[in-house]
C-alpha cells in the first residue's frame, strides 16, 4: 500500500495553575470527595484564571507542540481548534490562536463536536493533509469549561475542568504506513441532543447558556457508542484489540473508561487515565492524556494507539494512530 499517511509528529499540553480539589468543591455545593471519587474517579481539576481564555490555553499548548516537533509557526499552514468554549461567539478561537502564535499565512478555524472535538479534528486534519489542502497542521483541543458550568448544580459542576492539548500533524513518507493515522470513524446522532447541552446560545437565547445533563442517560449510551467506533476503526485498519499498545479514551468518568475497557477486552495497564487529575476537559481531554503518556515514556514511537471520545450531540469517534 503506497498511500501516504498523516503522522502525528509531536504533542504538547497546558494546564492552568489553579487546582480545585473535591474538598474545596464540597464547601461550594452539597457533595463530598468520597462521592465524587466513587462515582467518577475525579480527585481534582484545573481552573483557568480570570482573564485567561480558551485561546490563551490553546496557544500555550500549541507552542509546546511546536517546540516538541522542532518546527516553527512558519511551518504550519492550518490551525484547527476543537472547542465548545470559544473566547467569543465569533471570530473563531483558532484565529485568535493564529494571532497569538504570530501566524499571518494559512488558515485557521474552529471545530465543534463537544467532547469528541479533538478526535473529529484529527480526522479532519488527516483528510486535509491527504487531499493536499494543508502541509502541516496544528490540531488543538482547548476548553474553559468552568465558564459554562452552573456552580450551584452538583450533578454537573463536579465533573469538568479546564485545559488544552495539541498535536502537530504532517504527511509522512510514501510507502508502507510505518507511522500515522491508519483509520478513523466519526459518528453523531442528534436525537440525543437534549441529554447533554447548554440551556442557551446566541440564536436561541442571545446568551451562552450553562451545561445541563441527564447523567444516567449519557452513561447508558457511552460504553456502547465507544466500543462500536473502536471496532469500526480496528476492522478498517485490519488490526485486532490485542494489537493495541495503548488505549487513550476521552476522560469523562473512570467508570465509563473501565466499562469500555472491559467490554473491549483491553487490560487496564494499556489504558491511559488522567481523569483523576484533570476531570473532564472536553475537547482537551484526549490530547492532554496523550501528552501525559508521551511525556512519562509510556507511548513510544511505533506504538499502536487508539484514541476515542464521546460527547454532546451525541457525537462519538475514534482514530487508530501508529505513533
Ligand atoms: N455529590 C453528591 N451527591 C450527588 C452528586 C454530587 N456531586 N450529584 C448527584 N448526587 C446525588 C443525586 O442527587 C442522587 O441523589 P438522590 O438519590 O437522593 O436523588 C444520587 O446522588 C444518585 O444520583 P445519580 O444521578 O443516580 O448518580 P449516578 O450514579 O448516575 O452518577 C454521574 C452520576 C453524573 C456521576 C453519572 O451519571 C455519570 O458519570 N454520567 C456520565 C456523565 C458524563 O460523563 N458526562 C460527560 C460525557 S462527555
Amino acid at each position: 500500500m503506497n498511500e501516504r499517511h498523516s503522522i502525528v509528529r509531536s504533542v504538547g499540553a497546558y494546564l492552568p495553575a489553579r487546582i480545585l480539589t473535591n474538598d474545596e468543591l464540597a464547601k461550594m455545593v452539597d457533595t463530598s470527595d468520597e462521592w465524587i471519587v466513587q462515582r467518577t474517579g475525579i480527585r481534582q481539576r484545573h481552573i483557568a484564571a480570570e482573564g485567561e481564555n480558551t485561546s490563551d490555553l490553546a496557544a500555550a499548548a500549541g507552542r509546546k507542540a511546536l517546540e516538541n516537533a522542532g518546527v516553527g509557526i512558519e511551518d504550519i499552514d492550518l490551525i484547527i481548534v476543537a472547542t465548545t468554549t470559544p473566547d467569543m461567539t465569533f471570530p473563531a478561537t483558532a484565529t485568535l490562536v493564529q494571532q497569538k502564535l504570530g501566524m499571518h499565512h494559512g488558515a485557521a478555524f474552529d471545530l465543534q463536536a463537544v467532547c469528541s472535538g479533538f478526535v473529529f479534528a484529527v480526522a479532519t486534519a488527516d483528510s486535509y493533509l491527504k487531499n493536499n489542502l494543508a502541509r502541516r497542521v496544528l490540531v488543538i483541543g482547548a476548553e474553559t469549561f468552568s465558564r459554562i458550568l452552573d456552580w450551584t448544580d452538583r450533578t454537573t459542576c463536579v465533573l469538568f475542568g479546564d485545559g488544552a492539548g495539541a498535536v502537530v500533524m504532517e504527511l509522512g513518507k510514501e510507502g508502507p504506513p510505518e507511522r500515522g493515522v491508519l483509520a478513523s470513524s466519526l459518528r453523531s446522532d442528534g436525537r440525543h441532543w437534549n441529554k447533554l447541552y447548554t440551556d442557551g446560545g446566541p440564536s436561541s437565547t442571545r446568551s451562552m447558556g450553562l451545561v445541563r445533563m441527564e447523567g444516567k442517560e449519557v452513561f447508558k449510551h457511552a460504553v456502547g457508542m465507544i466500543t462500536d467506533v473502536v471496532h469500526n476503526v480496528l476492522d478498517a485498519a485490519g488490526y485486532g484489540i490485542d494489537d493495541l499498545d495503548w488505549f487513550v479514551p476521552h476522560q469523562a468518568n473512570k467508570r465509563i473508561i473501565d466499562g469500555a475497557g472491559v467490554k473491549l477486552g483491553i487490560p487496564p495497564e494499556k489504558v491511559v487515565v488522567t481523569v483523576d487529575r484533570h476531570a473532564n476537559t472536553s475537547a482537551a481531554s484526549v490530547p492532554l492524556a496523550l501528552s501525559t503518556a508521551v511525556a512519562d515514556g509510556r507511548i513510544k514511537r511505533g506504538d499502536l494507539v487508539m484514541i476515542e471520545a464521546m460527547g454532546g450531540g451525541f457525537t462519538w469517534g475514534a482514530s487508530l494512530i501508529r505513533w
